[in-house]
């Protein structure tokens, strides 16, 4: 059996054994989502996030990129934030990294020639380890050097969110939603906080967004 070929029985497998379970799990599923969580992960296929947090479809708004980021003129994460913001009214968004990242790695690197557009992508992270250098090379191997980089990069990414005028309208309106950082370990399957930005948390005055009447 081809490799495709495998996915598609085993859909098959999976959506039969659902419908046995729970017959109106489809149905139900169909007619609308209520997700209470966005979900910023990286495409690392061996951090799927409904998997590794048990939860069923239904649950979880994603969005997943290379090294989990969220960039001001991405409008694929922007829209996918905007829409799971205002449309769908997500209570939380989660950014979640991963040690031994690659895609932070890469950045800890020198540019592939090959990987022209990724090395765009990549800029972004190589600011931050800018921002974070002397901590960064204070530590001793490029282990942990990298995984330091990953978790500076998913408060970055958290920060980056409050500074949308999505979140700070989301903040000011509806209390909602709470930001939270998290990093996985691939060696041992757990996640672990790093930061928590409930609503209304400060946010650098030069990233505010003025009132509607001015100031
Ligand atoms: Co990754």
């Amino acid at each position: 059996m081809k490799s495709h070929e495998r996915l598609l029985l085993e859909n098959k497998a999976w959506a039969e054994e659902k419908k046995l379970r729970e017959p109106d799990f489809f149905e139900r599923l169909a007619a609308d989502q209520k997700p209470e969580f966005l979900w910023i992960g990286c495409a690392d296929s061996r951090v799927p996030a409904d998997i590794i947090v048990n939860a069923e479809p239904g649950e979880i708004f994603a969005h997943r990129n290379i090294a989990n980021q969220v960039i001001a003129t991405d409008f694929n994460s922007l829209s996918v934030i905007q829409y799971a913001v205002q449309v769908l009214k997500v209570q939380h968004i989660i950014v979640c990294g991963h040690y031994n990242c690659g895609g932070v790695k890469a950045a800890l690197d020198r540019q592939r020639p090959d990987l022209v557009l990724l090395n765009k992508w990549l800029m972004h992270i190589k600011d931050i380890y800018r921002m974070h250098r002397a901590e960064i090379d204070a530590l001793d191997t490029s282990v942990e050097k990298a995984n330091r980089l990953v978790e500076l990069n998913v408060i970055e990414q958290v920060r980056r969110l409050s500074h949308t005028s999505i979140v700070q309208t989301a903040w000011k309106n509806d209390q909602r939603p709470m930001l939270h950082g998290w990093v996985y370990g691939l060696d041992d399957g757990v996640l672990q906080q790093l930061v928590t930005l409930p609503a209304g948390s400060d946010v650098d005055v030069i990233y505010q967004q003025y009132d509607v009447d001015g100031f």
